[in-house]
């Protein structure tokens, strides 16, 4: 037996203002799709922009439903878009902005782990890192340089 310890680098921003410009303007994209998060059972609402290259940006928001699970987080209804309109255009940077209808976030909120599966998905399809930016609603701003940094051990084709 041998033990293996996996470990990640992230950086953590103080706030959104000592983000690079381009990832400052793509985290209002966020903010702005979070406000357009149907989200009237959690109350939580989530937006994700996307950077693509060439400069296009794709956003999305929560999407959720009164069968529960038939609803659709912000980071898949983003990059299944970004997917779907742009499959030839490699995903560059992710933004994404949590809020609460409730109580303040003011921590970073990550993306769930079904959501870090489908990222992961486009990166080795693209065969290039997607840099991913998350906050709450302000704050603190937790930057990863891959998908790989927060979904260690990620389930590829290569298992099939
Ligand atoms: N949600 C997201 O949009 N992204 C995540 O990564 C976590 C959760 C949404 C799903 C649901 O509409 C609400 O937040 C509460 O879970």
């Amino acid at each position: 037996m041998k033990k293996v310890t996996i470990s990640a680098d992230l950086d953590v921003y103080d706030t959104e203002n000592e983000l690079p410009q381009d990832v400052q303007d793509l985290m209002k994209e966020a903010i702005a799709a979070r406000e357009k998060s149907y989200s009237p059972y959690s109350k939580f609402r989530v937006g994700a922009a996307i950077l693509l290259e060439g400069g296009e940006v794709v956003t999305g928001s929560n999407q959720e439903n009164a069968s529960y699970p038939a609803g659709l987080c912000a980071e898949r209804t983003a990059i299944f878009y970004a997917g779907a309109k742009y499959p030839e255009k490699k995903i560059l940077k992710m933004a994404l902005s949590a809020r609460s209808e409730n109580h303040p976030v003011e921590v970073p909120t990550p993306p769930c782990g079904s959501c870090r599966q489908a990222i992961a998905e486009y990166e080795v399809k693209q065969e290039q890192p997607i840099e991913i930016y998350f906050m709450g609603e302000k704050g603190k701003v937790v930057k990863a340089n891959s998908i790989s940094d927060l979904l260690p051990l990620i389930f590829d084709s290569s298992y099939l």
